[in-house]
């Protein structure tokens, strides 16, 4: 053994500088590669890079090219502080928590600038600039295109965070342009009042502030009891949804999509959150498409019909099954050791059943379940 040590260690008193120099560097690459991507794909967030889109932001609003009044209290008075920086997602360019006024809220911004389509058209490449009347028209008409949004005074519903009296500048336009392209900013301010989204309170530039909303704790020493009162929420939330004359879909469903504000159940990421009339024109519209997966649009899906090769079929899934499934299952809200049998394999079934003529029953049956439950429990 002495032997066999003795040789190890000559070995590596011998080991060549060179070969020594090279596994470093390699070892040094490869940490710098791994952290490029953890970085890049978000799994983990520097308060740097939130410095840096408020360096870039303040310099805009300071040169008259970002409005809002959300601009004074970052750049200028120093009422926002940035807390701290949000990891693990890979949807919005920034999404930060910040204290406002001793407030927490979160800012978020949805793209670069760059990826906003342009406010001009050319012609013979000269740029051409709509006048205001015909900006607000683009807004109407993109509002209910893109997003299933029909509103009669679009300006004053979405921009309440700028001066009115302001004059009209190709910046300020352009301003209002990107953020009516920005399907969780256009959600959430269409139904400010709604309590199935967190409240916008202000905005500067493509950067809004939203209510904070606590996350939905979900770990083994969670109280039984809390469990069934957040899932209660969530149906409640659900409910609210399905109330619409055209029922709003949540495409992208994750447990840490889901948040409290008070005793309100909220969808705190809005990107994929559409009526069903704009989420079947992705799954349903007739599209050619080779497999399923050219029929979804996220988590909600159609079927490519084998016979027409197009998207020509009816959603395959609803709002309930989409939570029954990843959050009451796989996320662990509800553990089966919770549940009475019964309920267990009513929670299974739903979690399988896409069917819109099973889902209100679902609901119901739930809902009656775990409002009894926690009526016995006086919690
Ligand atoms: N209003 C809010 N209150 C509390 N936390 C929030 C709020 N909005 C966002 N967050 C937190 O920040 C995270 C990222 O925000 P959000 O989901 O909006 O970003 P995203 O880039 O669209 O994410 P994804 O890649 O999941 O689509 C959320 O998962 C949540 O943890
Ligand atoms: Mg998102």
């Amino acid at each position: 053994m002495r032997i066999y040590f003795k040789r190890q260690f000559l070995q590596l008193g011998h080991f060549p500088r060179k070969k020594c120099l090279i596994i470093l560097l390699f070892g040094i690459s490869l940490s710098l590669i791994s952290l490029f991507y953890l970085l890049q794909w978000n799994i983990i967030c520097l308060n740097a890079e939130i410095d840096m889109h408020l360096n870039l932001l303040c310099h805009e609003y300071h040169q008259g090219k970002a409005h809002g009044n959300l601009c004074r209290p970052i750049c200028e008075t120093g009422d926002v502080s940035v807390l701290s920086c949000q990891s693990m997602h890979k949807g919005k360019v920034a999404v930060f928590t910040a204290e406002w006024n001793g407030t927490i809220v979160v800012i978020k911004s949805h793209r670069e600038k760059s990826d906003y389509m342009p406010l001009y058209w050319t012609d013979n490449s000269n740029l051409i600039f709509p006048n205001y009347e015909e900006l607000v028209e683009m807004i109407s008409q993109s509002l209910k295109l893109n997003f299933g949004v029909y509103l009669d005074d679009a300006i004053s519903t979405l921009f309440p965070f700028f001066e009115t009296e302001s004059e009209k500048t190709v910046d300020l336009m352009t301003n209002l342009w990107q953020l009516s392209q920005d399907n969780e900013y256009v959600m959430l301010m269409t139904n400010q009042h709604s309590k199935m989204f967190p409240k916008i309170l202000s905005t500067c530039g493509t950067f809004y502030a939203v209510e904070y909303a606590k996350p939905i704790p979900v770990h083994l020493k969670t109280d039984r009891n809390l469990r069934i009162l957040h899932s209660k929420q969530i149906l409640e939330l659900l409910m609210k949804l399905a109330s619409f004359q055209d029922p709003i879909h949540i495409c992208d469903v994750k447990l840490e999509h889901f948040g409290l504000i008070g005793d309100h159940m909220v969808v705190i990421d809005v990107d994929t959150v559409f009526p069903r009339s704009v989420v079947e024109r992705s799954t349903s519209d007739g599209r050619k498409c080779k497999q399923h997966q050219d029929c979804y649009l996220f988590d909600c899906q159609s079927l490519c019909n084998e016979i027409t090769e197009r998207c020509d079929k009816n959603l395959i899934n609803n709002n309930l099954q989409l939570i029954c499934e990843k959050i009451f299952l796989n996320s662990g809200l509800l553990l089966s050791g919770d549940l009475p049998g019964s309920q267990q394999f009513l929670i299974e079934k739903c979690a399988i059943s896409g069917d819109p003529g099973t889902e209100a029953y679902y609901a119901k049956e739930l809902l009656s379940y775990f409002n009894e439950y926690l009526r016995v429990s006086h919690f």
